[in-house]
């Protein structure tokens, strides 16, 4: 499928079949998207959770405010993000630029001292920043899903109180940004016939 043929085939899935269960190649291929999604300075400062099972599925229905994806996905996934960028988790970092591309650590000094002024400027907030890079991470779920031919629905209609505590996250180190369910649209889920409504090229693009 042509990538704007794909787009214009997806939509956000109110009811999904819920006998029908996104392969696991799929799925791979799917999550290597968001693997392989660009962040600022490489950092990934976000975690990905993806709920498979059934019984956590249940659990997870009364956190959102509209179940009906939640109830017939195949799968959940959930983007968090971090909090706080410890100095451990940025030397983890810089160690594996070192591991991959073999860069020797004095070479890489100076982008350690341009993240570390980055993140310590006034204007920087962590949290606001993370939350960015994980929003990268969901649009690149939302594209491969499509060209994969699985559907999806991205959700920030949560409680973050509710499906923190389920999936028993740290709340001091992470936070949830944001949801995708994926699955198999149901073929009564009336939304698949709706057209889509976006803002005319003129009024969304100035050329300069
Ligand atoms: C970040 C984000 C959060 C969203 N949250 C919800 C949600 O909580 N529940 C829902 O039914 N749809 C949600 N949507 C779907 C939007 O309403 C939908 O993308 C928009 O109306 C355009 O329609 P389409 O995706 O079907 O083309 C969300 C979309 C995005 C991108």
């Amino acid at each position: 499928m042509n990538y704007l043929e794909a787009l214009n085939n997806r939509y956000s899935v109110k009811k999904f079949d819920p006998t029908r269960i996104v392969e696991p190649e799929k799925l791979y291929q799917i999550l290597e998207a968001a693997r392989l999604s660009a962040s600022s300075m490489g950092l990934q400062p976000y975690k990905i959770y993806i709920v498979g099972s059934e019984p956590v599925k249940q659990q997870l229905i009364p956190a959102f405010y509209n179940p009906s994806q939640i109830s017939t996905c195949s799968h959940l996934i959930v983007i968090t993000s971090k909090k706080h960028l410890e100095k451990e988790y940025l030397d983890g970092y810089l160690r594996h630029i070192t591991e991959v591309r073999g860069t020797p650590a004095e070479q890489l000094l100076r982008f350690k001292a341009n993240i570390e002024g980055f993140t310590k400027d006034q204007n920087f907030v962590q949290q606001h920043w993370a939350e960015k890079q994980s929003y990268i991470a969901l649009a690149n779920l939302m594209f491969a899903a499509a060209l994969e031919d699985v559907d999806t629905c991205p959700m920030e209609g949560f409680r973050a109180d509710a499906l923190g505590d389920v999936l028993m996250l740290d709340r001091e180190k992470e936070q949830v940004s944001v949801t995708l369910a994926l699955g198999y649209r149901a073929a009564d889920d009336a939304f698949q016939t709706l057209k889509k409504v976006r803002k005319p090229t003129e009024k969304l693009f100035k050329f300069i």
